[in-house]
C-alpha cells in the first residue's frame, strides 16, 4: 500500500510560458518538416526560404524549447519551495510509466531540436554563402554588385572567394559585418551608392592570388577598341594595341612590364589624399636590395609619411583591378561595344550622340528610363529623320532595345549608382588610373619622374578612321599614337580624362 500522500499529477503545460514554448516548438517543427520537404523537392536556391527554412524555423524551433525548459524549471522551483516532492534526476526508473514516458518524449525531443539545429546550421552556412544570397536577399541593394558580376568575367567565382577567403576568422567576421548589414537593409539606414573603396577587403594575396599568381604573368595582350564619333554618320575609330601584361616569371620572360608591380620582392607604397585614393602626390618604390625612391607631387599638400598615423598603402592587385566584377561600363563604352558588335546600326544617323544623351539624362527609376528610352529616340527620328523612321523602324527599335539593356546592365538609379560614382583604375581614359602616378608631376630627389611615355604600357599597333583593321595604318614595333581628333598636342600635356569627361560618356 503507497502510504505517501498522492498529490494529484499536473501536466507541465499548465504553466503559460511552458504552453507557450511548447506550442511554438510543435509549430516550428512543423513549418520546418514542410518547408524542408519544399525544399528537397524542389531544388531551388531561393535565398529568402533558404533563410526561412535553415534561419528562422530553427530559431522559432529553438526558441520554444528554451522557453519550455524554463518553464519547467521555474515550475520545479515552486513545487520545491511548497516543500512538495519532484523527481527529477537523471537516475532511470524502469518502475514508473509516466516518469519513462516523460523521459522518452523528453529524449525524442531532444533528438529532433539537435538535428535540425545541426542540419540547419550547415545548410545555413552553405546558403548565406552562396551567390544567391549575397546577390539577391537584399534586391536593390546589392543589385548593381550583383548583376555586373553576372556580366563580368568571374560569373562563375563566388562572391565570397573574393569577398571573405578562406579560414575561421575572415569568416566569422564576414558574418559579424553580414548581421550588421542585414539591420542596415531592415531599417534603411544603408548608404546610396555604397561607399568605396571597401576598407575591410581583404588583401589580394589572400584571395587573387590564390588563381592568379603572379608567376604566371607573361607576353602581351592584344585588344582591339573601335570608337564611334559623335557625328552624323557615327564614324568609326580603331585603335589595336599590346598591352604589356607581363611581369612575374623569369622563366617565361624579362621582369618587366604591368604586372612588375606586383612582383613579390620589389614593392610599391603611397599616400592617397582623398578617400576614392584617386588623389596620390606621394609614391615609394622599395627595390629589392632595399633601396629606396620616394616621388613626390612638389606642390601637393599631404599628411608626413613619417608620422605613424599616416596611412600608406602597399599597392596591390585591387589598386588597378578594383572592378574585377563589379564593372559599370561607361556610357560612350557601352555604345561603342554595341555599335562595333552590330547590336545598333551605324546607319541611324546621329545614334552614338542621341544614345549618349538618354544615357546620361537623370533618372530617379530605372523603369523611368527604360520607358524615357524609347519615347526620346523615337521622337527623335520622327521629328528630325521621319524617312530614316520609315525605312529603318527595326533597326530604330533594335537600337530602341540594346540602349535600355544598357541601361539596365550599368546604370542603378535607385542606389546612385553608375560609372560616375564607381572609378576604374585599369587605364587612364575614363578615370585617372595608371595616370595617377605615372604623370609628368611627381618627382624623385634626382628630378626623374615616373615614366609616362606611351611606350611604358602598351604598343600601338594599327590605328585609323575604318573599322576594316586592313584599312588601317599598322605596326608591330608600335606607332605613334594619334588622337583620332585634330587637338595638336594637347593629348601629351593633358591628362585624357580633362576633356573626356563624365558629361562627354567616359
Ligand atoms: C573577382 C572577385 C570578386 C567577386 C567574385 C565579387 N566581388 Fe564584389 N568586389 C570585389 C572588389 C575587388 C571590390 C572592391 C572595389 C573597391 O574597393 O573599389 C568589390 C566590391 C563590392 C561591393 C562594394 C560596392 C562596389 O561596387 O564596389 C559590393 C556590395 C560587392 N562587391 C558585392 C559582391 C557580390 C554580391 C558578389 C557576388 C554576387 C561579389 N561582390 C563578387 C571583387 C569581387
Ligand atoms: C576562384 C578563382 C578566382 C579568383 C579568386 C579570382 N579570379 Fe580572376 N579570373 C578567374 C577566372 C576563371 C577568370 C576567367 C579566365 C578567362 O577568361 O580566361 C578570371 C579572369 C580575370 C581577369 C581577366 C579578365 C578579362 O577581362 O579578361 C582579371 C583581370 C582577373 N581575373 C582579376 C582578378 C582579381 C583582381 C581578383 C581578386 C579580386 C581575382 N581575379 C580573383 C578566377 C578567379
Ligand atoms: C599596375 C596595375 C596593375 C596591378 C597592380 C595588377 N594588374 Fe593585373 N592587369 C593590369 C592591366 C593594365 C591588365 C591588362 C588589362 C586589359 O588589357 O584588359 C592586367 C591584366 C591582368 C589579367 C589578365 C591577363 C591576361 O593575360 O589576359 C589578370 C588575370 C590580372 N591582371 C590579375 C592581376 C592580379 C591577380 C594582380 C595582383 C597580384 C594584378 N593583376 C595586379 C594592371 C595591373
Ligand atoms: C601608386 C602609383 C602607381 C600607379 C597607380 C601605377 N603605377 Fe606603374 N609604376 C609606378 C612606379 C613608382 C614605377 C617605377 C618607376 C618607373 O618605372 O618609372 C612604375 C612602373 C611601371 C612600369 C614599368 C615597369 C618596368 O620596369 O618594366 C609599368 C609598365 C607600369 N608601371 C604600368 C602601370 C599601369 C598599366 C598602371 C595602371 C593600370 C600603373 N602602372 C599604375 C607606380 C604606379
Ligand atoms: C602607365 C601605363 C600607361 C601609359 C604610360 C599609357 N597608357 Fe594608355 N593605357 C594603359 C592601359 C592599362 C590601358 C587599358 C588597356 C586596355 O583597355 O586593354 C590603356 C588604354 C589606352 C587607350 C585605349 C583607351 C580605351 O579605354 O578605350 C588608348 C587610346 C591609350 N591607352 C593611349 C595612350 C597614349 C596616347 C599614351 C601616352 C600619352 C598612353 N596611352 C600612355 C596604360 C598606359
Ligand atoms: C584637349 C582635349 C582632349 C584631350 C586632352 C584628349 N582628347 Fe581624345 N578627344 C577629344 C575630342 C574633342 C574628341 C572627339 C569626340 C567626338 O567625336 O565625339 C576626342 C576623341 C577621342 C577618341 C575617339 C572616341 C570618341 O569617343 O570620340 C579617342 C579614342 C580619344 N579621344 C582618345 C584620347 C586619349 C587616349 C587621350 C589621352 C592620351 C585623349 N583622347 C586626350 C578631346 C581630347
Amino acid at each position: 500500500m503507497d502510504t505517501q500522500p498522492t498529490l494529484p499529477r499536473r501536466s507541465l503545460f499548465r504553466h503559460p510560458l511552458a504552453a507557450f514554448g511548447g506550442a511554438l516548438f510543435v509549430a516550428g517543427a512543423f513549418v520546418f518538416a514542410i518547408l524542408f520537404l519544399i525544399d528537397m523537392t524542389s531544388g531551388s536556391d531561393n535565398p529568402y526560404s533558404a533563410l526561412v527554412t535553415f534561419v528562422i524555423a530553427p530559431a522559432v524551433i529553438t526558441i520554444g524549447a528554451i522557453l519550455f525548459l524554463f518553464a519547467v524549471y521555474f515550475q520545479v522551483r515552486a513545487a520545491r519551495k511548497r516543500g512538495e516532492h519532484v523527481r527529477f534526476s537523471l537516475r532511470i526508473d524502469p518502475s514508473d510509466p509516466t516518469y519513462m514516458r516523460n523521459l522518452w518524449l523528453f529524449l525524442g525531443f531532444s533528438a529532433v531540436l539537435i538535428l535540425v539545429v545541426s542540419y540547419s546550421g550547415y545548410r545555413a552556412y552553405e546558403a548565406t554563402d552562396s551567390v544567391a544570397f549575397c546577390g539577391k536577399t537584399c534586391h536593390t541593394v546589392m543589385e548593381p554588385q550583383y548583376v555586373t558580376y553576372l556580366n563580368s568575367p568571374h560569373a562563375r567565382v563566388p562572391c565570397v572567394e573574393c569577398h571573405i577567403g578562406p579560414g575561421a576568422s575572415f569568416f566569422v567576421r564576414s558574418k559579424i559585418d553580414g548581421t550588421r548589414q542585414l539591420f542596415a537593409t531592415a531599417f534603411n539606414t544603408y548608404s546610396r551608392p555604397i561607399q568605396t573603396p571597401v576598407h575591410n577587403l581583404r588583401p589580394a594575396q589572400e584571395t587573387c592570388e590564390r588563381c592568379h599568381w603572379p608567376k604566371q604573368f607573361w607576353g602581351d595582350k592584344y585588344t582591339t577598341h573601335t570608337y564611334y564619333r559623335t557625328d552624323e554618320a557615327n564614324s568609326p575609330y580603331t585603335i589595336s594595341m599590346l598591352v604589356k601584361v607581363g611581369g612575374g616569371n623569369p622563366r617565361t620572360g624579362k621582369l618587366e612590364g604591368i604586372h612588375w608591380h606586383m612582383i613579390a620582392s620589389s614593392k610599391v607604397e603611397y599616400i592617397a589624399t582623398d578617400p576614392k585614393r584617386q588623389i596620390i602626390p606621394w609614391v615609394r618604390t622599395i627595390s629589392p636590395g632595399g633601396d629606396t625612391t620616394v616621388y613626390k607631387d612638389p606642390n601637393a599638400k599631404y599628411p608626413d609619411p613619417n608620422d605613424p598615423k599616416t596611412e600608406i598603402r602597399r599597392f596591390d592587385c585591387m589598386d588597378c583591378h578594383n572592378r574585377p566584377s563589379h564593372k559599370f561600363l561607361a556610357p560612350a563604352t557601352a555604345l561603342n561595344l554595341a555599335l562595333s558588335s552590330g547590336t545598333i546600326s551605324t546607319k541611324l544617323p546621329y545614334i552614338r550622340q542621341v544614345g549618349l544623351d538618354v544615357l546620361n539624362a537623370p533618372y530617379l527609376k530605372t523603369d523611368q528610363a527604360v520607358a524615357a528610352i524609347s519615347e526620346k529616340l523615337t521622337a527623335y527620328y520622327q521629328e528630325k529623320y521621319p524617312d530614316v523612321a520609315k525605312d529603318r523602324g527595326a533597326e530604330i527599335a533594335q537600337a530602341i532595345a540594346t540602349i535600355q539593356t544598357i541601361y539596365k546592365e550599368n546604370f542603378f538609379p535607385e542606389m546612385k549608382t553608375d560609372y560616375r560614382a564607381r572609378e576604374n583604375n585599369l587605364s587612364h581614359f575614363v578615370n585617372d588610373g595608371c595616370f595617377r602616378c605615372h604623370d609628368q608631376v611627381k618627382v624623385n630627389d634626382k628630378g626623374e619622374k615616373i615614366r609616362s611615355d606611351c611606350f611604358t604600357c602598351h604598343l600601338i599597333v594599327a590605328q585609323g578612321p575604318s573599322e576594316d583593321l586592313t584599312k588601317l595604318t599598322s605596326n608591330i614595333a608600335g606607332l605613334e599614337f594619334q588622337h583620332p581628333e585634330d587637338i595638336g598636342d594637347a593629348w601629351k600635356e593633358s591628362k585624357c580624362t580633362e576633356c573626356h569627361t563624365p558629361e562627354s560618356g567616359y
